[in-house]
């Protein structure tokens, strides 16, 4: 049986590295390497393990979102992304938190709005390419994600009765919403549709507003607030890097191009192999995206100390599932498709306490600080973290049985950080980066 594994696993290799390697492109010969079978010598898995990480396909297409790909929904969504009128104070849009300049985050450890919040602000270049979102994946799909921040009282505080009412207002906004979606709910009653009005756990006014409305514009309401949202997510869609010195290098291997496989110092190199080798970090930060898509505890502490209090995962799970936008409800444009039918296998046990979504490593040279609440200013703080693990929490019992101090050296931490400054991809096109220009 393991003898057949093992042949299986030569012949697989073998078709994933048809040619050998071309000329060495420096003293430690990644491309002379002739092809091994995988247990043969240490590092000669790493070919294959490398290419699962490069190149990057597109983003998965968004069957929940019918518009997803549409270039006008996404001009929408880029206008209501840099909108701070519909935030309570008219001074908050998604842009105060995600700043393009920023790699579309904020360089804080925890985000702040209209207050504190309790956790990281995620960069939102290749957003596109999560499974789950926020830190504790509650949202499904990045439409209904963007339905969060406009309302929550911490951030911009607005309501989805006042978002839909300023669309209907604005001669841009709305002949840009009839365009894709047919004229938007006349709400000109403002007693009809209270601007103030909005489901909420922590506002018992907007909620009591909310609920003394008719079902049926309530109903009116939501549908026009999920196509907003699902404009915003068109233009999220579009904040996607170009290739990385990385990619270049994979390139790289496949050619033979010295410059190409320049692209990665020495250093980089090394880390490169720490990374798919000896400290298994592939484990978790796996495939292109360089994330499982998955949820782990790696026992950071909380910014303020222990002990910990936010429960990641455990209440993510739940609030998935419950969430009143997700992939199956009613206003998804797939509700019996396949982000849907996740939502079936999401479990929710004790043993999810205090796990937080494996973040993508793209571009993660620029998207300082790090973890769900920034706890570790610069990638080499993380790196010494996983290698000593030190100040680690132990979740109950349900720690990560997997995650064993390294014990790396300084030289292979300082390696292990270049291969990661590495992952930083091309820009996003400038246009993207400011509210539409009118034209
Ligand atoms: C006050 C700061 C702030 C504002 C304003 C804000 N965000 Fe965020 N955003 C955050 C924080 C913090 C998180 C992580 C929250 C969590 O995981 O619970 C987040 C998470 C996200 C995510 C999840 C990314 C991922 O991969 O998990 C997306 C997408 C996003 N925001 C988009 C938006 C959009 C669209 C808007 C405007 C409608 C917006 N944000 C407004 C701070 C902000
Ligand atoms: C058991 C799964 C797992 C393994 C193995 C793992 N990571 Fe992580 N990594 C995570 C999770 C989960 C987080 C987010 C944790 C949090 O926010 O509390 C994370 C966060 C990070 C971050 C911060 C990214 C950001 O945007 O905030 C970096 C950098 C990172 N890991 C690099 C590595 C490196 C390098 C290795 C190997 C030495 C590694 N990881 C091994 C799961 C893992």
């Amino acid at each position: 049986m393991i003898r057949a594994a093992a042949i299986v696993a030569v012949a697989i290799g073998a078709w994933l590295h048809p040619r050998s390697f071309g000329v060495a492109p420096n003293e430690r010969g990644w491309s002379q390497a002739p092809y091994r079978a995988p247990n043969e010598r240490g590092w000669s898995q790493a070919p294959y393990r490398i290419r699962q990480h490069s190149p990057r396909p597109a983003p998965p297409a968004d069957p929940t979102n019918r518009v997803a790909d549409d270039p006008r929904a996404a001009k929408l969504g880029q206008r209501l992304f840099f909108e701070k009128r519909w935030s309570k104070n008219g001074e908050i849009s998604c842009a105060t938190c995600h700043e393009p300049e920023r790699a579309f985050a904020d360089a804080k450890p925890l985000g702040e709005g209209l207050a504190k919040l309790e956790r990281h602000t995620p960069s939102l270049l290749d957003v596109a390419y999560n499974r789950w979102f926020f830190w504790d994946g509650r949202a499904d799909t990045l439409w209904s994600q963007a339905l969060g921040p406009f309302e929550n009282d911490a951030e911009m505080g607005g309501t989805r009765v006042g978002a839909v009412a300023l669309v209907a207002s604005d001669a841009t906004l709305r002949a840009e919403y009839t365009a894709l979606f047919g004229a938007p709910p006349d709400v000109g009653d403002a007693a009809r549709f209270p601007r103030d009005a909005k489901p909420s756990e922590s506002n018992a006014a907007a909620n009591a507003l909310w609920l003394a409305m008719h079902a049926d514009d309530r109903e009116a309401i939501d549908r026009a607030a999920s196509n907003l949202a699902k404009c915003v997510a068109a233009y999220e869609r579009r904040l996607v890097t170009g290739p990385s010195p990385f990619d270049r290098f994979v390139q790289g291997l496949d050619d033979g191009d010295p410059a190409k496989l320049g692209a990665l110092s020495p250093s980089a190199q090394r880390g490169l192999e720490l990374f798919v080798g000896k400290a298994n970090c592939r484990l978790c930060h796996s495939g292109p995206n360089f994330s499982d898509g998955e949820f782990h505890s790696i026992g950071v502490a909380p910014l303020a100390g222990p002990p910990p209090r936010d429960s990641g995962r455990h209440a993510g799970a739940k609030l998935v599932r419950e969430a009143p936008f997700n992939a199956a409800s009613r206003f998804s444009d797939a509700p019996d498709g396949d982000v849907a039918q996740r939502l079936a296998t999401v479990r929710s046990g004790p043993e999810m306490w205090g796990e937080f979504k494996t973040p993508s490593l793209r571009n993660v040279g620029r998207t300082a600080p790090y973890m769900h609440q920034g706890q570790f200013a610069t990638l080499e703080a993380v790196v010494r973290f996983y290698s000593t693990m030190e100040g680690a929490l132990a979740v109950g019992h349900h720690q990560e049985t997997v995650m064993q101090p390294l014990q790396l050296t300084d030289a292979e931490i300082e390696d292990l950080v270049a291969f990661l400054r590495s992952l930083d991809g091309a820009d996003v096109a400038d246009e993207l980066q400011r509210a539409p220009s009118d034209d």
